[in-house]
């Protein structure tokens, strides 16, 4: 099921994800929704933030930009052990329609996690899985690239997001 997905000025973005503790039926099925979320939007990745849902979720596929060497990726309660080396990139959000801005981000980390079976997993990733999980693990503590833009970027959009949200 394609899962509504929450977009600023929505509080659930601003929202700290809870750890998962439960690998039951409805996380899994939350899981395959996220899944089909992000393919139909389409996206790289998503947190469980931007469906509305606080739990320490995220989905992440690069495959559709470059060949990854890690296909589907569903990780619970990802936490960044080592961060290394800095990179810039455009980065744009699903939660933010119409935003992009170069995002400094660390060229290479290492992230620990559980699969959703609560399984532990390590991934060493770099390039555009290390910016996709950083920027996924954001969305879990309650940020998005709208934190790290420049203040007047920052600025614009939101009064265009207010001026819209006012709209409708
Ligand atoms: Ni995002």
């Amino acid at each position: 099921m394609v899962l509504k997905i929450r977009t600023y000025p929505d509080p659930v973005l601003r929202g700290k994800a809870k750890e998962v503790t439960n690998f039951n039926g409805a996380l899994q099925r939350l899981i395959d929704n996220m899944i089909e979320t992000m393919y139909a939007a389409p996206g790289i990745g998503l947190a469980a933030n931007q469906v509305g849902v606080l739990q320490q979720i995220l989905v992440v596929d690069i495959n559709a930009r470059q060949q990854a060497e890690y296909p589907l990726i569903a990780l619970i309660n990802p936490r960044i052990i080592t961060a290394e080396g800095k990179a810039e990139g455009e980065e744009g959000c699903l939660s933010l329609p119409g935003f992009n801005a170069v995002i400094e981000r660390a060229e290479q980390v290492f992230v620990k996690g559980l699969d959703r079976e609560g399984k532990p997993v390590d991934i060493e990733a770099t390039g555009l899985l290390a910016v996709a999980l950083q920027h996924e693990i954001d969305h879990l503590m309650g940020k998005t690239i709208l934190d790290k833009a420049s203040p007047l970027k920052r600025s614009l959009y939101k009064k265009r997001a207010l001026k819209k949200s006012a709209a409708e």
